[in-house]
């Protein structure tokens, strides 16, 4: 086991690639807490981990708050006394909007999920994991802060935000032991997919656009990024840090 005895919480990890994550840390020997605005989905997530024999616990919170970010670090470190891996996977997606027609609003929601939902896990998780000597931090960029497509130009700002960031956090990290990795997925099947297509559900035109882009032929599976979450969360990642990781059939080449 990868992540044996390991404390990890995902955020957003009610759905996609979330869910697909913190049950894939907890295949791998890890304790997870499982955090979602969506508290229905959170309990989902932990009840398939439990049935598998995992440990999890779900938290409902926002992201966008750092009372919700005090508070699952604290619950944590109540419940098992270390952090291990935090992964700042929760997002908010955008509609095909022309930047004239993106309301200052929905601006403000990206951002703040995208971009503050990842600084204030780190705000909150860096003090724990550098006082530990240990802990990887992990963000879900995307290959939109890479290789943006039109229509979708805050999100894609959102995650070259978090992938600068990862950066910068990784150089500040290092010193203590402490790695920061992002994650940058190609299109993936999850409840999201639809609204990168600008599609109500996914259908074959929106699908076949979409695989055109992806040199490898087809698009993620969660479970494609769970994988890479596992292995950069593993000590076998332990010279990994500061890389945005792209886990997209070769969209960024
Ligand atoms: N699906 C894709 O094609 C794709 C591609 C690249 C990157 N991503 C990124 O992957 C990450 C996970 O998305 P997904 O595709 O699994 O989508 P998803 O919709 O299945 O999961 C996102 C989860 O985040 C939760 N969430 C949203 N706002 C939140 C908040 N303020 N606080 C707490 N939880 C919140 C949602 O309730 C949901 O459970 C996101 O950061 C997304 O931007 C997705």
């Amino acid at each position: 086991m990868k992540l044996k005895d390991r404390v990890a919480i995902v955020t957003g990890g009610g759905s996609g690639i979330g869910a697909a994550s913190a049950t894939a840390f907890a295949a791998e020997g890890a304790r997870v807490m499982v955090v979602d605005i969506d508290e229905t989905h959170a309990k989902r997530t932990v009840e398939t981990i439990e049935k598998m024999g995992g440990r999890a616990v779900a938290m409902h919170g926002d992201v966008t708050t750092a009372a919700t970010n005090e508070a699952i670090v604290a619950r944590a470190m109540a419940l098992w006394s270390r952090l291990d891996i935090f992964f700042a996977n929760a997002g908010v997606p955008q509609w095909k909007t022309e930047v004239e027609d993106v309301d200052e609003a929905l601006y403000d929601t990206i951002m703040a999920v995208n971009v503050k939902g990842v600084f204030l896990g780190a705000k909150y998780a860096m003090p724990v994991m550098k006082k530990a000597r240990r802990g990887v931090f992990l963000v879900t960029a995307s290959t939109a802060g890479i290789r943006p497509r039109p229509g979708g130009q805050v999100y894609a700002a959102s995650k070259g935000a978090v992938i600068t960031f990862t950066k910068g956090l990784a150089l500040e990290a290092a010193p203590y032991g402490v790695r920061v990795v992002a994650l940058a997925p190609v299109a993936t099947f999850t409840p999201m997919l639809a609204t990168f297509m600008n599609k109500r559900e996914v259908d074959e035109e929106g699908l076949a656009a979409y695989i055109a882009t992806v040199p490898l032929g087809r698009l993620n599976q969660p479970e494609d990024l769970a994988r890479a979450a596992v292995f950069l969360a593993s000590d076998d990642a332990a010279m990994i840090t500061g890389s945005c990781v792209e886990v997209d059939g070769g969209r960024c080449i």
